[in-house]
């Protein structure tokens, strides 16, 4: 297997290794999992890709989310990113497909907003448009490690906390549905994230993200913009065009990423699956101790 980075001290590509060959095989599996943890985003290209094979790949890493209410796929372990609608043809703009995949061009890490965080997103390309609707990853470990001693310190024991609606609502009023926001209650979670691993500290925020635990609305909301814009800083990112057969795995715990626009008219259609973040993993720490939360 080789190892080729691919963008600013972050995301390689390996090659020389199949996704079947990652299910069956442990000692290939250990290669993989180290690899993760050391580049963030993970490129495999040319790979024969069904869902079954996907979601094999994709157990190595730990339990299968199941997907939520409202998105495509609802109660499997797959979600479909498309605007393809029900009778086959791409929807117009102002369509709800469209504009979740709006949401999806705002900086984030997925599922921040879940019970139960995500540590790792698998995402295989199925229909891919001419132009554009490439995938672009930042890293939060890198931007962490750029902040000065004092916020990094402030940081480390802040907390922040995220909310599907909000983001929705960053694209339309009323975008999330209230079966969604009825699922979906606002979770807590601290504003670093310490890879267990290795020991980097990563910073761990969303566009879900909205206010910071026990400052000001609008002084938390400060903070996150900057940290936001300061994490994607121009420079700083990896922008992945996707072609047939590429299969991108990234670290929710230490990267943001956005979809890229693509002509509005033209299909693309995207299959993610998605891990669990689980105690090996440091959910455990992340979590607002009940004796400091507000209600
Ligand atoms: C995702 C996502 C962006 C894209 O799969 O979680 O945000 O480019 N995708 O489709
Ligand atoms: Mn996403």
């Amino acid at each position: 297997m080789e190892i080729v980075p691919l963008g600013p001290g972050f995301a390689a590509e390996l090659r020389g290794v199949r996704l079947a060959d990652v299910a069956a095989d442990d000692a290939v599996y250990a290669v993989v999992r180290a690899a993760f943890e050391e580049h963030s985003v993970l490129v495999f290209r040319d790979q024969e890709v069904t869902d079954e094979i996907q979601l094999a790949f994709s157990r190595r890493f730990g339990p299968p989310e199941v997907t939520k209410v409202g998105s495509q796929g609802t109660g499997s372990h797959f979600v479909t990113l498309s605007t393809i609608g029900p009778d086959g043809k791409v929807v117009p703009a102002d369509h709800r497909l469209s504009l979740r995949s709006k949401a999806n061009q705002l900086w984030h890490t997925d599922s921040s907003f879940k019970r139960v965080p995500a540590l790792t997103s698998i995402l295989s390309a199925r229909i891919i448009p001419a132009r554009g609707g490439e995938t672009e990853y930042v890293s939060t470990r890198l931007a962490f490690e750029r902040l000065d001693a004092p916020m990094r310190d402030k940081l480390e024991s802040s907390f922040a906390w995220h909310d599907y609606a909000h983001s929705r609502s960053q694209i339309a009023a009323g975008l999330a549905t209230p079966e969604e926001r009825a699922a979906l209650p606002p979770q807590c979670w601290r504003m670093v994230w310490k890879n267990p691993v290795n020991g980097r500290s990563a910073i761990y925020l969303a566009s879900h993200a909205y206010a910071v635990e026990g400052m000001e609305a609008a002084a938390g909301k400060k903070l996150i913009e900057e940290l936001m814009e300061a994490a994607t800083a121009p420079g700083t990112s990896y922008l992945h065009p996707w072609r047939r057969g590429d299969v991108v795995m990234w670290d929710n715990r230490a990267t943001m990423h956005r979809g890229r626009p693509w002509p509005a008219h033209e299909a693309r259609l995207m299959v993610r699956t998605t891990i669990s973040a689980t105690e090996v993993d440091g959910v455990e720490t992340m979590r607002l101790p009940s004796s400091q939360a507000a209600e």
